[in-house]
């Protein structure tokens, strides 16, 4: 069989809780109120998010993978779910001056791979945040 320059994508799952509250300080309490509702409950609320990594790149012929998912795992292990699993977004410098929304969360988890991750290609990051709500960021338009 020759040898294939085909693209590949892997996709590893990852489970973190952490809480929030969407509250934005260039809003009055009332637009805030009107903008986040239950959301902007003062004590915030938690969710038990999952994320999804994606990568690709060229499969590798002596190991027939894209990634190792050792390599992966290390990596979102001690970037991602030491830093985000239990904590509390609104509190966390990624967040100073920025909403913890699901759509921000995947940009802040996103530009961290992207940064740090050099074993292969960061294509998206997918966060599922309830049964019903999914948000995706792959990178700038
Ligand atoms: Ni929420």
């Amino acid at each position: 069989m020759t040898t294939r320059n085909m693209k590949a994508h892997l996709t590893r799952r990852y489970m973190f809780s952490a809480s929030h509250r969407l509250h934005s300080d260039e809003m009055s309490n009332e637009e805030n109120r009107a903008t986040y509702g239950k959301c902007n409950n003062p004590y915030g609320h938690g969710h038990n998010y999952a994320l999804e990594v994606t990568v690709s790149g060229p499969v590798d012929e002596a190991t027939g993978m894209v990634c190792n998912l050792v390599d992966l795992d290390g990596f979102v292990h001690a970037q991602i779910l030491e830093r985000f699993d239990h904590q509390n977004l609104n509190t966390l410098p990624e967040f100073s001056g920025r909403v913890p929304t699901t759509e921000n969360l995947c940009i802040a988890i996103f530009d961290i791979v992207k940064r740090r991750f050099h074993k292969a290609h960061l294509d998206k990051v997918r966060i599922e945040e309830t049964m019903l709500n999914s948000f995706e960021y792959a990178g700038d338009l």
